[in-house]
């Protein structure tokens, strides 16, 4: 939901080099060593653009990996996260799974299902039980918002949101907004719409944040019953109309109807639902040509997206979850305390 601001700022310790610019003109080829001072990834709420900025560039390096014969480098060679997942999931557990093997991290999975949660045992005490063998980081997935900001108060290892109920999911929003770089070069100008379910979407608070504080301009169409009201106050444009936006943007960020966390009828039907705000092969093919489309997954085909979509060549569904993981080593490597390098 777009509302509530929960645990600590998450800043960046700037160590500039030795020789500092004279006459306040800056060498272009100076590198500024970047640490991340908070142990934890909360939200995006928490993030300023420079601290985005020093991610995503820390993703790029790790994504040229990605790309070799052998892609695994030691960066957290003896050290160990866990997947600790209350809520269902495919990409994101894996993606960290196997961003933490790239890394030469050990990655242990939790499921609440196999698990003493099932017989009453709490987060906090299922979480310090867990730390106790010997955990660096908490990757956290669960139904409740503010969950992994509680977490993050008890515990010494760092804590990663993974999704917190419809509150956040800052890894998605990340990889979100690097793999719109990889295509356009910045998101500074561009005009990015998300379409669907807004009200029920960590994503699209996420994405929504990131984006703007990247200079994006942010606008959200979906029906009224998926919008929450105060969200103008966010900065963006809002749109119940489908056809009379569609053409004037850059990226169409599509969302997945919630399912799960639709308690009464949000739209009538999946039939009216795909007319209204379905991207249908016929949208697609009116798209001006540099347009392109993401979906953080899964995907309803048939309802937000016709299957069309996934043989459209600027569709980015798929390279989105290959970057994930590039993504997902950034910060486990910045908040396992690893310098970032971005020219200054
Ligand atoms: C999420 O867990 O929020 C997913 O990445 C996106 C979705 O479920 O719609």
């Amino acid at each position: 939901m777009v509302q509530c601001g929960h645990g600590p700022r998450f800043r960046v310790h700037e160590v500039r080099s030795p020789e500092p610019a004279k006459s306040g003109v800056q060498n272009p080829e100076s590198r500024v060593k970047v640490k991340l001072r908070s142990r934890h990834l909360l939200g995006i709420e928490d993030l300023d653009r420079s601290e985005i900025l020093t991610i995503l560039d820390q993703a790029r390096t790790f994504r040229e990996v990605l790309d070799r014969p052998i892609p695994i480098v030691p960066a957290l060679r003896g050290r160990t996260v866990v997947n600790l997942f209350f809520e269902a999931s495919t990409r994101t557990t894996t993606s960290f799974s196997l961003a933490a093997s790239r890394l030469s991290c050990g990655c242990v999975n939790f499921s609440k299902a196999t698990s003493a949660v099932s017989k009453g045992e709490t987060l906090l005490d299922t979480a310090r039980n867990i730390e106790a063998m010997g955990v660096d980081g908490i990757i956290i997935r669960h139904a409740s918002p503010g969950a992994p900001h509680f977490l993050s108060r008890h515990v010494k290892a760092f804590v990663v949101n993974a999704g917190d109920g419809a509150h956040e999911h800052p890894t998605q929003a990340l990889l979100d907004a690097f793999t719109l770089r990889e295509k356009l070069g910045s998101l500074d100008g561009k005009r990015v719409l998300m379409v669907g379910d807004i009200t029920h979407s960590r994503v699209a608070r996420s994405n929504l944040l990131c984006f703007s504080k990247l200079g994006a301009r942010v606008a959200v169409c979906g029906p009224p019953t998926m919008i929450p009201p105060d969200i103008e106050q966010y900065g963006c444009e809002v749109f119940y109309r489908l056809d009379r936006i569609l053409d004037e943007v850059d990226v169409v960020n599509m969302l997945r109807v919630q399912q799960e966390r639709i308690t009464s009828s949000s739209f009538p039907t999946v039939r009216e639902y795909r007319a209204f705000y379905g991207l249908t092969a016929e949208r697609l093919r009116n798209l001006a040509p540099e347009v392109v489309v993401t979906h953080p997954g899964p995907v309803n085909w048939g309802v937000e997206m016709d299957f069309d979509v996934a043989e459209f060549s600027r569709a980015l569904v798929l390279p989105q979850v290959t970057n994930g993981v590039a993504v997902r080593m950034a910060v486990l490597f910045l908040l396992a305390g690893g310098e970032g390098e971005v020219r200054s």
